[in-house]
Parts: structure tokens; sequence; C-alpha cells
């Protein structure tokens, strides 16, 4: 069997606009779980050479044909297409119709932060409404920072699970109940929720369906493709589909611009540091967000 060699430090062409798309100098991309499982090999798509990375903000250097609304030097934020990375790059090619402009008021790197994870489950797949009881879980996360906010602002009361270690950063966020998921099984002090939302996986996720109402609904994030089974016939499970839109990037935009999101605690790497990043997100143990400042 030939041996294949593992090329390190390859320089890939810069990208070009195709006739839709903008090309953007990356200020800021975030690192997502997706982005170790990509590298893992858990994602049978993934070609090489691979570029890995979803999320990111940066300013548009070249506009392709076709795109009348940004122009050179805006300042922007978004997500890569479904099924295309590439943020951990100086540059990346994106189609133009689903990014949006990066709010004044907000680092690249903040902007980076917020684009994927605040695309949440809460509003769309929920329908999360004021007065209602939610369980999220996994209350320190990247989404899940931004969901406990978007449920508290729309008025719903908020228990999450967590770690000691980030209980004061979730009440920060406006967590009404705390539960120290170390000390405490969840399935025994939390009952009559309206919704889940589950952002860990696992057996946490099987476990949510005992916690909701009649009636209740869960929306799984990390579950694979497919929302797990529920084992009670009188509730519903989701599976959010996610999908990339500049009109979800405005949402998220007026949120942050209204304040009533703050962007999560960031823990900021060099481009060059994207291993020891990798290393942290795929512990699965820290808060906030992980992102890479590319310039
Ligand atoms: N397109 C999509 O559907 C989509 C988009 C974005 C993310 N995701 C998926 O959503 C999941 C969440 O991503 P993320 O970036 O927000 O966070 P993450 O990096 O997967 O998880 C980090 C957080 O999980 C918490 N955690 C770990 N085990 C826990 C447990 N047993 N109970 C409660 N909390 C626990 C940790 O808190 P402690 O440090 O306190 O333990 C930490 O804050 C990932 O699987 C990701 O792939 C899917």
């Amino acid at each position: 069997m030939p041996v294949k060699r593992l090329q390190r430090g390859i320089d890939l062409p810069d990208p070009v606009a195709a006739p839709g798309e903008v090309v953007i100098d990356v200020v800021a991309a975030s690192v997502n779980a997706a982005d170790w499982k990509a590298r893992a090999g858990q994602y049978a798509q993934s070609k090489f050479p691979l570029v890995l990375g979803r999320d990111f903000s940066g300013v548009v250097s070249t506009v392709g044909s076709g795109v009348e609304d940004l122009k050179k030097s805006d300042s922007v934020f978004g997500v890569c297409e479904a099924g295309q990375e590439g943020a951990y790059a100086e540059k990346v090619a994106v189609k133009a119709a689903i990014i949006a402009k990066k709010p004044h008021g907000l680092s690249h790197v903040n902007a980076a932060a917020v684009a994927l994870t605040g695309l949440t489950a809460i509003e769309e797949t929920l329908k999360l409404r004021a007065g209602e009881t939610i369980l999220i879980q996994g209350g320190a996360g990247g989404v899940a920072s931004f969901a406990v906010q978007l449920a508290k602002h729309i008025g719903a009361r908020v228990i999450t699970t967590t770690s000691a270690a980030n209980r004061d950063y979730v009440r920060d966020l406006g967590a009404d109940e705390i539960i120290d998921y170390n000390a405490q099984d969840f399935t025994k002090v939390v009952t009559g929720c309206d919704a889940v939302f589950d952002t860990v996986g696992g057996d946490v996720a099987q476990k949510s369906f005992a916690v909701l109402k009649p009636g209740g609904r869960a929306a799984f994030i990390a579950s694979g493709a497919q929302a797990p089974k529920p084992n009670r016939n009188d509730v519903i499970s989701l599976r959010p589909a996610v999908g990339r839109s500049r009109q979800s990037l405005e949402r998220i935009a007026e949120l942050l611009e209204a304040r009533a999101i703050r962007p999560p605690e960031v823990k900021l790497y060099r481009l060059s540091e994207a291993a020891d990043a990798h290393r942290l997100s795929e512990s699965r143990h820290f808060r906030g967000k992980l992102v890479l400042q590319v310039r």
C-alpha cells in the first residue's frame, strides 16, 4: 500500500468571486464543533485540500457580477453556504445573498462569534412564547449562550444545565434556574417544561423528553441529522434546519444592536493556533466561543 504523505502549510490560490459572490478579506473566523468533527473525518462530503471554518466576519475585497447590494470595503459577517467550508483563511468567496452587513458597533471578533450560533432554533423551530418555560441543555456553550438570552428576551422562564465553573456565566446571561449537571440529575428536578433546546446530545438528549409537559416540543442540534425518537407519544421532537440567509443574520444584528443580546465570552486565538483551539473545542468544556483572529 502506498503511504499518503500529509502536506503541511500549502498555499492555495486566492478565491475568485463567481457571479453572485463576493470575496471577503477575513478578519475573524469562529471555531465550531463542526470543524473538529470535519477534521476527524465525520463528514463524508469533505474534499481535499480542505480549509475548515464556517462563520466569519471581514471586509469585502472583490464583488462578483450581478451583486448590487454589497460593495468593496463593506464590513460583512455570515456563514458559508451549507456544505461549503473555508473561513479559516485570509480570503473566502461566499454567495452575497446569504451574508449581511456587520453592525458598526459590533467588532469583527464578536460578529464572527454570533453568526452561526445565532441561527438558533428558539424562534423558528420551537416558536417559544412569553410565559413559557424552556430547559436549555449546555447553557455555557456558544449556541446556548445566545439561546439563553434570546429566550429571556422573548419573555420565557429559562432553566439551564452547566458545570459549576460556568454557573456565574449563565446567571449573567439571564438564566432563572441553573442545574450543575455533575451534582444533580436534571430529570429529578425539572418537570412541566413547554420546550427543551438541547445542545449537548447523547444521553442528555434522550433523557430530555422526560421534562416536557404533554404537548411539549424539543429541538436537538447535537444528535446528528435526525431528531432523536421520543420515548413517549405526547411530545414533539424537532431537528432545526439552520438555514443560511441574510434575513437571519439581520435578525441577529438587530438583537445585538438593541442590546437584547450580548456576544458570548470569547477566547481569542491567532489563525496559526487553530490546532490549540480545536483541542479545547473537542474537550467540550469551556464557555462561549473560540475565535481565530486572522488579520
Ligand atoms: N447546524 C447545526 O445544527 C449546528 C450549529 C451549531 C452547533 N451545532 C452543534 O451544537 C452543539 C453545541 O455547539 P456549541 O458550539 O454551542 O457548544 P460545544 O462546543 O459543543 O459545547 C460546549 C459546552 O457544552 C457544555 N457541556 C458539555 N457537556 C455538558 C453536559 N453534559 N451538560 C450540560 N452542558 C454540557 C460545556 O459546559 P461546561 O464547560 O460547563 O461543561 C460547554 O460550555 C455541537 O454538537 C455542535 O456541533 C449544530
